[in-house]
């Protein structure tokens, strides 16, 4: 694997490998690697001649300041999986890489840049409103800021993101469309641990006492999945909220079950195409999401 810091090394190097007609996977990541990114990192290989990966934790996405301190760093570790899983290249730049002074000051003053536009009108319309966007403002402008900077780096054919995130892969479809790039976003299905815990880099942060209650998460989205044919949306979600108004260490930030393309709460399944169940909790300092598509 290739290592590059700089975007002019990184750019110079997949200018020649575009010259030579090889496609290109991209897997952009914030580090702290596990198993569902790793996963990303075979689909890609499956699909493309090259696959990159970068790892860049962007401040511009963190509305909590204290979360970016304490997001996991571990590169040596990192690398090692990726070396292992047959990357071909990583992309690990600085923050000065990425961001201007004034992109930086803007986030520093809560205030959010648009510049990453290139002038076009990017406007996600509910798609950020809801969920997280409701729940974290201004992240999703920082993903969008940070994927298209990354995506203009790279250049890549398609573009590779785990379906963990739901919400951030509708609103990087949105951007892609809108921005006019011509990348294919692939959805990847979501990562597991045995006892059904989606993959996150946030689980290793969990206390051995939170570790033994977050099975829980997954537990109710599939019994949702399995009961939703012949329940009320309304009777469904009291399962979720009751559950957890007798759970001390694990706070429900909220469960909807939402429209799949709009990401819009649903009231009645015979409107949607497709559905999806998403949820997010809070423990003392650590959040965590996950979701499950019902149909
Ligand atoms: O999903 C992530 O790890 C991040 O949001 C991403 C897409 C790498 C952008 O920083």
């Amino acid at each position: 694997m290739i290592i590059f810091n700089s975007v002019k090394s990184l750019e110079n190097h997949l200018t020649d490998l575009q010259k030579q007609q090889k496609t290109i996977g991209f897997a952009p990541t914030m580090g702290a690697l596990h198993m569902g990114h790793i996963s990303l990192i075979s689909i890609a290989k499956a699909q493309c001649d090259i696959v990159v990966s970068s790892i860049f934790v962007n401040p511009t996405q963190f509305n909590d300041l204290a979360d970016l301190d304490k997001y996991p760093r571990t590169m040596d570790a990192d690398i090692a999986l990726l070396e292992k899983a047959d990357c071909d290249i990583l992309f690990a730049p600085e923050v000065n890489e990425i961001y201007s002074e004034e992109e930086l000051n803007a986030k520093r003053n809560h205030k959010e840049d648009f510049s990453w536009t290139q002038g076009k009108t990017v406007d996600f319309g509910l798609l950020d409103k809801v969920m997280e966007g409701a729940h974290r403002p201004g992240h999703f402008n920082g993903v969008a800021q940070v994927v298209s900077k990354l995506f203009r780096i790279v250049n890549p054919n398609k573009a590779f993101f785990g379906q963990k995130d739901f919400q951030q892969l509708s609103i990087i479809k949105s951007m892609v469309k809108q921005l006019e790039m011509p990348i294919e976003i692939i959805a990847c299905p979501i990562v597991r641990e045995e006892d059904g815990l989606a993959m996150s880099s946030r689980n290793r942060r969990l206390s051995d006492e939170e570790r033994k209650e977050v099975p829980s998460i997954s537990k109710l989205l599939f019994f949702i999945k399995e009961i939703y044919k012949t329940h009320p949306i309304n009777q469904l979600k009291e399962v979720v909220t009751n559950y957890y108004e007798k759970e001390s260490l694990i706070h429900l930030e909220y469960f909807d079950i939402v429209d799949s393309e709009t990401l819009q709460s649903i009231t009645d399944f015979n409107n949607s195409k497709s559905a999806v169940a998403c949820i997010a909790v809070k423990l003392k300092t650590v959040r965590l999401i996950d979701n499950v598509i019902l149909y």
